[in-house]
């Protein structure tokens, strides 16, 4: 049997980094990533046959949790009728129905691949249908890595971005702004600024890129008004809270607190395939009709609409829809946040914790950040200890601390029990002299 050192040296040998997606190199918090060879329920075994109580869930799709008998079925039925075909089938139409019908601001959805993908192409249907060039994103929230949005902030408001990586030529976000998360003061500056040649702005509206932060009520109503008055389109990224934080998504969210409130674009990812590629960007008809083959944005893809991951969404939508999923899914991760937050307390340990649907976030720190500047001030050193007290007792938590977690509908109260006694140890092992 290959222990997980001796496999993350294999993967180094052929694969850069050893991984196929950076931060499950565990970089940020140091230590050798876990080779896993199944899943189950709320839990992951690793290649040592260990076990964890999984927190990232795929970094988001698994909200039932690993192996569903209802979505594995799906699966395996699809899978026996043919694994991609490159022509429409009627369950992509069911699951665009599926989508529209929880998602009042989608009108038509495009289906593809990867949450990037989607990010990529709502913004260039953006641009396509006002015919501007510039965007605005928030520092913290990630799209996915289309060029024009690797970017960080440039020296003043009137300066566009600097690329994040290496590859990207500044010409290639010379058009994209990146403003500090919950600054309205940036925000009106910037529109007062660029308005008449902003495309659009994306935001994720609960950010789950930089742990957990929520565009507070002002911001998000603000943002909504200097969009609609200067033409620009709202995108929200939900690739992570769509069918996360509650059956509407963020949307349903803030649409309750700020009445009418609507974006104009949304992308949406992770839960709506299961575990499986897929991923959708949607709006009103009459921008989404800008799309090949109607109009002149163009857009495609090889396996978009798959029928084996449209199944696998489908039927993990199906199981979102049931009665009460989301109540008792909400009342599970407040569970678990609320106890790591006494556990920390009776240590004498600084924890602020928020949790919205089976989505949560924890900061060392006294209060809640609200913004990227503010998270990556919050203790690295003491998340690290933390994240590998946690480890070692079996509970699989994000490696880094500006990513979100998740709970499943698998996590039975006693996992997260579980987790709250493992916390206690972790805190109590580092609070000892
Ligand atoms: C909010 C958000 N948007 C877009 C993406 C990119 O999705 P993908 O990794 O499927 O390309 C992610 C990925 O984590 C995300 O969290």
């Amino acid at each position: 049997m290959a222990t997980n050192e001796q496999l993350f040296e294999r993967a180094r040998r052929v694969i850069p980094g050893g991984v196929n997606s950076p931060v499950r190199a565990f970089r940020a918090v140091g230590g050798t990533p876990r080779f896993i060879t199944r899943a189950q329920g709320a839990y992951l075994y690793d290649a040592e046959g260990r076990r964890y109580i999984d927190y990232i869930g795929s970094w988001g799709p698994m909200i039932l949790g690993h192996g569903h008998p209802a979505v594995v079925e799906a699966v395996q039925r699809a899978v026996a009728e043919g694994l991609s075909f490159g022509a429409p089938t009627e369950r992509e139409i069911e699951l665009a129905e599926a989508i529209l019908d929880l998602v009042p601001s989608v009108e038509q959805v495009r289906l593809v691949s990867s949450g990037t993908e989607a990010a990529m192409s709502a913004i260039r249907l953006a641009r396509g249908a006002t015919g501007r060039p510039k965007l605005i994103k928030f520092e913290g929230c990630y799209h996915g890595h289309a060029d024009a949005l690797l970017v960080k902030a440039g020296s003043g408001l009137a300066t566009f971005g600097h690329p994040t990586s290496a590859g990207v030529p500044p010409e290639a976000v010379q058009h994209t702004l990146v403003l500090e998360y919950n600054n309205l003061d940036q925000l009106e500056a910037a529109f007062a600024e660029h308005g008449t040649q902003l495309a659009c702005v994306i935001i994720e509206p609960i950010a789950g890129n930089m742990n957990f932060v929520r565009a507070s009520v002002p911001f998000m109503r603000r943002l909504r008004e200097l969009c609609t008055r200067h033409g620009t389109l709202l995108i929200f990224d939900e690739v992570m809270t769509g069918f996360r934080v509650g059956l509407h998504g963020a949307q349903g969210l803030y649409g309750r607190l700020i009445p009418g409130l609507r974006p104009d674009l949304s992308v949406f990812g992770k839960v709506i395939g299961g575990g499986m590629p897929l991923a959708a960007f949607g709006g009103p008809r009459a921008i989404m009709e800008q799309l090949s083959p109607l109009g002149p944005v163009y857009q495609a893809g090889t396996l978009s609409g798959n029928p084996v991951a449209t199944a696998c969404g489908l039927a993990t939508l199906r199981e979102i829809r049931r009665p009460g999923f989301f109540e008792a899914l909400s009342e599970r991760t407040r569970m678990l946040v609320d106890g790591l937050q006494s556990a920390a307390r009776e240590a004498g340990i600084d924890l602020a914790v928020d949790c919205e649907g089976g989505m949560f976030g924890f900061f060392l720190a006294r209060e809640l950040p609200q913004n990227y500047g503010q998270v990556m001030a919050t203790d690295k050193e003491a998340f690290n200890r933390v994240f590998h007290g946690m480890l070692q007792r079996g509970i699989y938590l994000a490696p880094a601390l500006y990513e979100a977690g998740f709970v499943s509908a698998a996590h039975t109260a006693e996992d997260i029990t579980a987790t709250i006694e493992a916390a206690r140890a972790t805190f109590a092992s580092w609070a000892a002299p």
